[in-house]
């Protein structure tokens, strides 16, 4: 082994150090969609990580935030940027900015690995422009299993039986007080599979997001961030 190799880090090193500068840089142009005087929803994850700090280094003036989970609320006030109750502003927001575990070409997502995805499509919803930050790993041609579940603690066995198969996830409960579980059966086509697990009784929520609540996708990779409009995109 020559010396250059011995110091080379190994591959997974490097591919994870890509992946970070990949959320850095979709974090990064995503804080630049946001302006003086905006209501803005924060979501959740190590994506979300590199926003927060981009949003509060560009010193904007009166600013308004909503998290969707305690831990972002958490990291964002530490950094100076203030969090209040969604139903404090009105309810309406101008942009939320999230991550995403999965994004498909129709700007279909999986959402809820970090299992928030019930606050954060609430945030989605209610805001104007919904802007879904992501690294290239994130992009797939199709959506896989699992898809994240919030699962009311009543009748619990029931409704995992419902949609077998599926099960509860090891990790406490939602800030709400329910289970979190995940669905790990096929998708097939996911407004049908969206459909099913919304009708399902017992289940809080689900973390399929339709494009119906997208703006944008900003996808980084390694030549820059591409840039996909969904059907929530502004004019
Ligand atoms: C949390 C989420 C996250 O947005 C999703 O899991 C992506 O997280 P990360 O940015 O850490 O990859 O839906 O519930």
């Amino acid at each position: 082994m020559n010396d250059q190799h011995a110091m080379d880090p190994p591959a997974t090193i490097q591919q994870h150090a890509a992946i970070e500068a990949q959320k850095r840089a979709a974090a990064k142009a995503a804080s630049e969609l946001v302006a003086d005087g905006m209501y803005v929803g924060l979501g959740t994850g190590s994506t979300v990580a590199y926003l927060l700090p981009e949003l509060a280094q560009r010193s904007l003036r009166d600013m308004r935030y909503a998290a969707t989970s305690p831990a972002t609320a958490h990291a964002a006030t530490s950094l100076g940027l203030p969090v209040e109750d969604l139903d404090d502003m009105g309810g309406a927001l101008d942009i939320a900015i999230d991550g995403a575990d999965q994004v498909d070409p129709d700007c279909w997502l999986i959402k809820g690995g970090g299992a928030a995805h019930t606050r954060e499509k609430v945030i989605a919803t209610a805001a104007r422009r919904f802007v879904v930050i992501a690294s290239s790993d994130k992009s797939v041609a199709a959506l896989s299993a699992p898809v994240p579940l919030e699962i009311l603690r009543f009748g619990a066995a029931w409704t995992l039986a419902a949609l077998a198969p599926a099960k509860l996830r090891d990790c406490p409960p939602s800030p709400d007080g329910n289970l979190i579980g995940d669905y790990l059966g096929a998708i097939g086509e996911p407004p049908i599979l969206s459909a099913r697990l919304s009708e399902t009784a017992g289940v809080v929520e689900h973390g399929l997001f339709g494009p119906e609540l997208v703006s944008d996708v900003l996808i980084a990779g390694p030549n820059g961030v591409d840039h996909r409009r969904g059907a929530k995109a502004p004019p």
